[in-house]
């Protein structure tokens, strides 16, 4: 892939804002959320130039990054929304592959999935997968400054983004994404995790992330919880580890 620099990136983003925007099934953001610097600095390549999105855009190739583990993983989180998916779910940033639409086919025709990102190509892209199901809207907000109001969700499902997001910026993902969630209602965080002493992936992941991904080592030295708000209270904190500690999923009930 040819390397843009962040000012090309920018321009080409601009460009795709106003075809993307046309394509959202929802009302547009109140401010113009912008694009957060570490997307811009670090994951520019995967999530914001159009020839990564074209690249990365392959169940072959992200289920390869996730070692194999990406259905595994997606159904994990369809198992906690249940075989039929009712009520108001929120899906807090786009995940390539088939996981919004697989998602998006378990909703009972009352309900209904809301998709957020920050980049609109981004948005672009889930919505080419989404064709056959109307009761699915796309927004373009920041997952730090949610736009919804507090309990308005059934569910919330936060896939694979923690571990991409700076410390501070993470916190405010997550005590956002707690808040709009309804009382008895799961937020599920699927993310990496430190994997156990004798995981052989423990030894190849370490330079991987610390080489491509220098917020990702914060999943192994913290547990998800240490960045809810202080004060919060929950009814129950559930969490469960897949392929030897690699990865994690936990869902906390409000
Ligand atoms: C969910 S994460 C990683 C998903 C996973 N690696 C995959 O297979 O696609 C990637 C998404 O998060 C979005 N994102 C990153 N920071 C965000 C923020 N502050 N608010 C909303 N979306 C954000 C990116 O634009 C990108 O679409």
């Amino acid at each position: 892939m040819e390397k843009a620099s962040a000012a090309e990136v920018s321009g080409s983003y601009a460009a795709l804002e106003d075809r993307a925007n046309s394509l959202f099934r929802a009302e547009p953001s109140k401010d113009d959320p912008g694009i957060p610097e570490y997307l811009k600095q670090t994951y520019w390549w995967a999530y914001l130039h159009p020839a990564g999105v074209r690249f990365f855009e392959r169940q072959w190739l992200v289920n390869f990054i996730l070692w194999g583990n990406f259905a595994r993983l997606r159904d994990e989180v369809l198992h906690e929304l249940g075989e039929t998916i009712s009520g108001r779910i929120l899906q807090v940033a786009c995940v390539y592959g088939d996981f919004t639409p697989t998602v998006a086919a378990r909703l009972t025709s009352d309900s209904r999935l809301d998709v957020i990102d920050v980049a609109p190509v981004q948005l672009e892209n889930v919505s080419k997968k989404l064709d056959s199901f109307t009761n699915v809207m796309l927004h373009r907000q920041d997952s730090t400054r949610l736009e919804f109001q507090d309990g308005v969700f059934d569910h919330v499902v936060v896939f694979f983004l923690l571990h991409e997001q700076p410390m501070d910026v993470r916190q405010e993902t997550v005590r956002e994404a707690l808040r709009v969630v309804k009382p008895g209602g799961k937020v599920i965080f699927t993310d990496y995790h430190r994997p156990g002493w004798l995981n052989p992936f423990r030894y190849i992941m370490a330079p991987v992330l610390l080489t491509l991904e220098p917020f990702a080592m914060d999943m192994w030295h913290h547990e998800i919880t240490d960045w809810f708000p202080r004060d919060l209270t929950v009814a129950s904190v559930k969490k469960e580890l897949f392929f030897g500690g690699l990865y994690q999923k936990v869902v906390i009930t409000r």
